[in-house]
């Protein structure tokens, strides 16, 4: 083997190459050798003695476009043809892999670009591509949020970390943690000490006590406080952050809002303090006051009566108000109270909707044309496992009353992932039911909707589709038919 300088043009290119450059490498291979040509005496254009290109025909190929007239080269004189041919392919074989990590925190990445480091280049770019596109949708997203609170989507992320941020700043100004709740249910033992309930749940079976008043009046009252107190946190209160959303999207400025179930002070206290007016009819005095006494704390325009939300039109005149928002029970999914007119202690279904009827049919009578209601609802499942209809109850309801269904917004709670895995109702198939349905219903001739009164008047997108599960046969013997097992197992194989 010897090395030499070749003049360029005595140099044949092999015809049989199996090798290709596409433009935007070869730009990059001829810059390179401009760059540094003594990278050429290193690495010389390896010929057969008939001075065809065994190894370089690239090379060979930018140093003409280089404009070099002689190029270094070594001469493989001693190959049989078999031999040469293992040398092309060999020659072109990469056998190593990148490290990229290494290649990334020991090297420029662009110089390793520029050197034409194609397969680097292509992932790390990849890369940087997807994290550019991903800091310019939350960039787009964080637009969003600041014109419209929360992007305008049918699905109301309150796992966002956007929500979350939102809705810790919001429970610091109204100041409520959930006690307006967990302080006023006074027949909702289960719900004011859940931890104590699931370990009712576990020794039940002894025996030791006839029902789980009698196992909670088995704690001294301190510690029952303290029990209380510390679930005061984790209860289930009304969103903040859904109220404002709700509020500005569709609620005019300084317009009078009503509510027929009105429960904690969380709306009145959002409401109010975006310069709109409040009025809340709440069946159980003690969350009257309470509700009240906070409203009054943060001196803003809210005021609750105790009464039963189907006499609404008793306190509130018609067609004076700008916006309904409710959240009435959920049927017998949480008892409020005792109270025979209490919707969510009736005994029926059809009763606790006759409730719901009323006081929406009264409720609607006192809103103005050209305005918005939002209802808070999720299903519930009957004694028999199938699911009651409420939200189309409640679809029904509003649309008999001359109001049309705008809006199908779905709020996704916050729901930790292991509650998830242990949801032991997967053994009925019974997927685990992690939202809310928020109904928009509108008021008027939808032709002329006047959007100016509203702050945020711009459409909603659709972003998500419902798949609905229905089931031929009793619903409680799905268990029967179906094992969890099988499912575990199939999604395994997948
Ligand atoms: C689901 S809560 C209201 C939602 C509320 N925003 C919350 O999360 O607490 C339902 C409220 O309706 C009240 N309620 C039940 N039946 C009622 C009725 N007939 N009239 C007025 N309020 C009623 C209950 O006392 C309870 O506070």
């Amino acid at each position: 083997m010897n090395f030499q300088k070749v003049k360029i043009s005595e140099i044949k290119p092999n015809p049989n190459n199996p090798r290709i450059i596409k433009d935007e490498k070869f730009k990059k291979l001829v810059k390179s050798i401009q760059d540094f040509p003594e990278m050429l005496e290193l690495r010389p254009i390896v010929l057969n003695s008939e001075n065809i290109v065994l190894g370089g025909n690239m090379r060979l190929k930018a140093c003409q476009e280089a404009g070099l007239k002689e190029v270094p080269i070594i001469r493989a004189e001693n190959l049989t043809p078999e031999q040469q041919q293992e040398f092309i392919i060999k020659d072109n074989v990469s056998f190593g892999e990148w490290d990229y990590d290494g290649l990334a925190n020991q090297f420029d990445t662009s110089l390793l670009n520029d050197w034409g480091l194609d397969i680097a280049y292509t992932e790390m770019d990849e890369e940087r591509r997807e994290l550019d596109q991903q800091a310019k949708l939350e960039k787009k997203e964080s637009i969003l949020n600041e014109y419209f609170v929360v992007p305008p989507f049918s699905i109301l992320d309150s796992r966002a970390g956007y929500w979350q941020d939102r809705k810790k700043r919001w429970l610091e100004i109204i100041g409520d943690m959930g006690e307006s709740r967990t302080d006023t249910l006074i027949s909702s033992l289960p719900m004011k000490y859940p931890r104590l309930y699931r370990e009712y749940g576990r020794i039940r079976k002894e025996g030791k006590f006839a029902n789980f008043a009698e196992y909670i009046s088995s704690f001294p009252s301190e510690e029952l406080e303290k029990e209380c107190k510390a679930m005061s946190q984790g209860v289930s209160i009304l969103d903040p952050v859904l109220c404002e959303v709700s509020l500005r999207w569709f609620c005019p400025k300084e317009g009078v809002c009503i509510d027929p179930f009105a429960g904690d002070s969380v709306f009145g206290c959002v409401a109010g303090s975006l310069g709109r007016r409040f009025r809340g009819v709440e069946l159980r005095e003690e969350q009257k006051n309470l509700n009240q006494m906070r409203a009054d704390e943060l001196k803003i325009d809210a005021s609750y009566v105790c009464d039963d939300g189907q006499n609404i039109g008793k306190h509130i005149a018609e067609n004076s108000a700008d916006f309904i928002f409710s959240c009435p029970p959920y049927f017998d999914l949480e008892k409020y109270s005792d109270d025979p007119l209490d919707a969510s202690n009736q005994s029926s279904y059809e009763d606790f909707l006759k409730i719901l009827d009323n006081a929406f049919t009264a409720s609607i009578k006192c809103l103005k044309e050209n305005r918005f209601a939002v209802v808070v609802m999720s299903n519930v499942r009957g004694k028999n496992g199938a699911y009651h209809r409420i939200s189309d109850d409640i679809k029904d309801i509003f649309e008999k009353n001359g109001m049309c269904f705008y809006n199908d917004l779905v709020l996704i709670n916050q729901v930790g992932t292991a509650a998830l895995r242990a949801s032991p109702t997967m053994r009925t198939l019974k997927v685990g039911r992690t939202h809310q349905n928020v109904l928009v219903f509108y008021k008027g001739d939808t032709d002329n909707m006047l959007f100016d009164d509203f702050e945020n008047s711009r459409e909603n997108v659709n972003m998500h589709t419902d798949v609905m599960v229905f089931y031929k046969g009793n619903p409680k013997t799905v268990s029967d038919h179906f094992n969890i097992n099988d499912i575990k197992n199939e999604s395994k194989d997948v």
